[in-house]
């Protein structure tokens, strides 16, 4: 996290009050928990801020960008917020959070109730009345922003589960928004999502938006069932009748960039470099590749399980065949997160014990978030890329893969409990709490005969092609316009 001072003395000096009051009439405000910027501390010390690498900017910008627009949003650091500024042609509001809020609604109702729940329970979450209560003084703060700044009849977009009361309270407070609401992350079933203490309230948040986007159908439906059994509401397909407005529930799955992830994989610099990988690996006969943020929903123990087995049982032999598992640190200070990578760790320095030879590690363990070309290079070199979480929204690794491979090369091995899954249809679907399964599925995609792999290649680029970025956020601008 950079210096909240520092950011304070950045915003100081790109925007004042005058840049506020330019900001009161935004048509068009997206609400996320992250600013679509990061703060890089430059080595003396002067802070600069500097586009997110992920996609949901890119697939945003276009919206609000040049239209006045803004973008209320934390900036990642505790403490004092900087002056509202303008990048990208977007007005940046940050939002404060104190060292406590970061504590309790960030790491705590956010990441340690929030999202094991909506992941089927991947791990316990815990329930702290505290948290809830931080939770709901941080989520009127961003609506206390969007007020501030948004027109007469603006359109007000709100994204995830940090910010699931957004919708109902500007609705308390500015009837005349038109306000829509995604979710990126997976939405329960009833019988899981009833154990929060706190579901009517929740529920009752996300019914202040006239469109609530999901990743799936399926989710879409368990919000709906929700609102019916829950609330008791008049509901039917995928409206539910409340407070004397329609509210719509609808998938709208999220997607890529393709075109330009299709390109800069295949840019003469990216093919050198995926040989480079090849060679720095010592030139092994197939490369497995894993590429995830350090999360316990995304199975990353179950793949290093599944290659030891292989190794075990003589199917696979190292240096043969390695591993290449690219993990970013995430949410580190979420006592889950700490003891994931720990297991982790554990088994790469195991497998790397047994099977590893001098110089020449089974497991290559990157613990670290790497450039974006450096990223589609490692696509671009994998035989088979493996992305087994035991739930996960959507997956936009397996989507990059999927685009960075213009040569029709390499397979994908992904989970059915992935958004993707119901996209990518010819990858080699595994069940993550099956490793058996797992292990026939990777030996398969390892042995792929190429003209079998360029087919079903293909066919999941087509797929991805018609249904990219811009269409998945021109299609829930249109959804939510008609709405208005
Ligand atoms: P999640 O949103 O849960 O992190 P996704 O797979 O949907 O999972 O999106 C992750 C995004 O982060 C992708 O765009 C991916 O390229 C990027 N990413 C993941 N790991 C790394 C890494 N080690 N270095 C750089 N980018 C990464
Ligand atoms: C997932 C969530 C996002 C979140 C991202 C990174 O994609 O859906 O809302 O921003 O993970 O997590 P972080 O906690 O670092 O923001």
């Amino acid at each position: 996290m950079a210096d909240a001072a520092a950011l304070s003395r950045v915003g100081d000096g790109m925007a004042g009050e005058s840049a506020r009051d330019e900001h009161a009439d935004s048509p068009v405000v997206v609400v996320a928990n992250r600013l679509p910027v990061d703060a890089v501390t430059e080595p003396d010390g002067t802070v600069r801020w500097q586009r997110s690498p992920g996609g949901l900017v890119t697939a945003l910008e276009p919206f609000v960008a040049g239209r006045g627009g803004a973008w209320v949003g934390w900036s990642g650091s505790a403490g004092e917020a900087p002056e509202p500024f303008e990048s990208g042609g977007m007005s940046l509001i940050p939002v404060p959070l104190s060292e406590d809020e970061v504590d309790r609604y960030y790491e705590g109702m956010s990441n340690a109730s929030l999202w094991p729940l909506y992941h089927d329970v991947v791990e316990k979450p815990e329930y702290h009345r505290t948290w809830w209560d931080t939770y709901v003084q941080v989520n009127k703060r961003f609506a206390d922003k969007v007020v501030e700044v948004a027109a007469e009849g603006a359109i007000v977009w709100v994204h995830d589960y940090q910010l699931q009361l957004v919708p109902a309270l500007l609705r308390q407070r500015r009837p005349d928004l038109t306000i829509g609401f995604f979710l990126h992350i997976p939405f329960p079933p009833y019988e899981l999502f009833t154990q929060l203490p706190w579901r009517s309230a929740v529920v009752e948040g996300l019914l202040g938006a006239d469109l609530v986007g999901f990743q799936r159908p399926s989710a879409a439906a368990n919000f709906v069932q929700l609102a019916r059994r829950l609330h008791d509401l008049p509901a039917r397909g995928s409206t539910i009748e409340y407070d004397g407005r329609t509210v719509t529930a609808r998938a709208f799955p999220i997607s890529i960039d393709v075109a330009a992830f299709d390109q800069l994989a295949a840019s003469r610099e990216v093919v050198k470099r995926a040989e480079e990988i090849r060679a720095e690996l010592g030139n092994p006969e197939k490369i497995i590749l894993g590429v995830d943020r350090l999360d316990y929903t995304k199975g990353i123990a179950v793949r290093l399980s599944a290659l030891q087995e292989l190794l075990e049982d003589g199917v696979l032999s190292a240096p043969e065949t390695v591993m290449v598992q690219v993990a970013t640190p995430s949410r580190e200070r979420v006592e889950h997160y700490v003891t994931m990578r720990e297991t982790i760790e554990q088994q790469v320095g195991h497998i790397n014990g047994v099977f590893g030879t001098l110089g020449g590690p089974a497991v290559h363990y990157i613990n670290q978030s790497v450039p974006r070309e450096e990223l589609a290079a490692l696509y671009r070199a994998a035989d088979v890329m493996l992305v087994t979480p035991y739930r996960d929204g959507m997956n936009l690794v397996a989507k990059e893969y999927v685009a960075a491979r213009g040569d029709l090369g390499g397979a994908l091995v992904l989970s059915e409990f992935a958004g993707a899954a119901a996209e990518l249809k010819q990858a080699f679907l595994v069940n993550p709490h099956d490793i058996a399964g797992v292990k026939n599925q990777l030996v398969r995609a390892l042995r792929l005969d190429p003209a079998e792999g360029a087919k079903r290649m293909r066919a999941m680029r087509r797929h991805l092609v018609r249904n990219d970025l811009d269409h998945w956020a021109s299609s829930f601008f249109e959804a939510l316009k008609a709405q208005a």
